[in-house]
């Protein structure tokens, strides 16, 4: 079974993307053929530097590397050097309606919050999503619940595409999202009813993996919490609903036993489990990041890797496509490009 996720390129991932999808990336490697890829090409539908971008992007694989994924058991590469994403994008554009792109929530946000221009790449960066996993035939991608909408404009398109141009097979397959049980979204611990994220969050309530342990235990101390004392899950205690779900998400256990466990303490003492778990979580991967990081000629030959295998799974569906649509020649492009 092909596994496959994307990932935006920044040195700043969060506790939320690391709970949420990285956990869920490296825990995949046991059940299948997991495919990551770091999506520079979504990177550019906002403004952005070119340089940073490079770097940003060998930041995003050594934070994947640190965190367990093996480039043995995995294909860990970067979009951009595999063109059949963005040929697959134009192709299942003809197949995607515009208005459904113009009423994404992200598309709304992003262009709403956006001072400058705001580009066709943003209105089709659904698009390129839905070619990232199509071109691999996934069957299964793991994301937090920020991408449900994504990910049913992708499965519309691969069964638009099969109905249009399948002649009854499953020429593309229609992938399932995979959603954590636990920690699919993780709050901002400052405002407990936003996400965690890097543009629209608070600098205090948002826990950077590469953050210093010290800063780690600083702000998950001084997290907001709500009136009461006890420490459970409710609808009118976001803040602690919040740490509660980290908890049991950083020990793999139900947040219903995080529950039992400080069910006779405060909130201080509850929150200072929390920062010591937390440290101890992602100091260990702070450090090998450092390890890796250090080394970007080892880190570009693991990219290059991943990206001659991504490609060769990529060419094998697009031939395919190609075919359906009554594209190019037609016995042409058999060898890889
Ligand atoms: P990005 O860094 O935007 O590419 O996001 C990487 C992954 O992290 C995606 O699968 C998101 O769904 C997930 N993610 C982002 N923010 C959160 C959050 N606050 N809680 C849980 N998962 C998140
Ligand atoms: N849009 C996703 C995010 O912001 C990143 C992404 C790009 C992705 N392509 C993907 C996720 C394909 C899953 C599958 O997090």
């Amino acid at each position: 079974m092909r596994i496959f996720s994307g990932i935006q390129p920044t040195g700043q991932k969060h506790l939320g993307n690391y709970i949420g999808a990285i956990v869920q990336y490296v825990a995949s490697q046991e059940r299948g053929e997991g495919i990551f890829c770091i999506v520079d090409l979504h990177a550019i539908t906002v403004p952005f530097d070119p340089a940073e971008l490079r770097e940003r992007g060998y930041d995003t694989a050594a934070i994947l590397l640190a965190a367990g994924l093996d480039p043995e058991r995995c294909t860990l590469f970067r979009q951009s050097d595999v063109p059949e994403h963005t040929e697959l994008t134009w192709l299942l554009s003809s197949v995607t309606e515009l208005g459904r792109l113009q009423r994404m929530h992200q598309f709304r946000d992003k262009s709403f919050g956006q001072r400058e221009l705001v580009s066709a790449a943003l209105l089709l960066y659904p698009v390129l999503q839905a070619a990232d996993v199509l071109a691999y035939r996934a069957s299964e991608v793991p994301v937090g619940e920020d991408q449900r909408e994504h990910l049913e404009l992708m499965r519309d398109a691969a069964r638009r595409f099969n109905a249009r141009f399948g002649d009854g097979d499953e020429v593309l397959v229609v992938p399932e999202h995979r959603i954590p049980q636990v920690g699919a979204r993780i709050m901002d611990l400052q405002d407990p009813t936003r996400k965690m994220s890097t543009t629209g969050g608070s600098p205090q309530g948002t826990v950077f993996v590469l953050d210093e342990p010290a800063a780690i235990g600083k702000k998950l101390r001084g997290a907001v919490t709500d009136s009461g004392s006890e420490v459970c899950r409710a609808p009118e205690k976001p803040g602690v609903s919040n740490l509660i779900e980290i908890l049991a998400a950083v020990r793999g256990v139900e947040p219903a036993a995080v529950e039992a466990e400080f069910a006779s303490a405060g909130y201080g003492e509850f929150k200072a489990a929390v920062a010591g778990a937390v440290v101890d979580y992602l100091a260990p991967v702070r450090e090998r990041y450092l390890q890796l990081r250090a080394d970007e000629t080892a880190l570009e030959a693991i990219l290059e890797d991943g990206a001659r295998r991504a490609h060769e799974m990529a060419h094998a569906t697009m031939l395919d496509v190609r075919k359906r649509m009554g594209l190019g020649a037609p016995r042409r492009d058999r060898a890889l490009r």
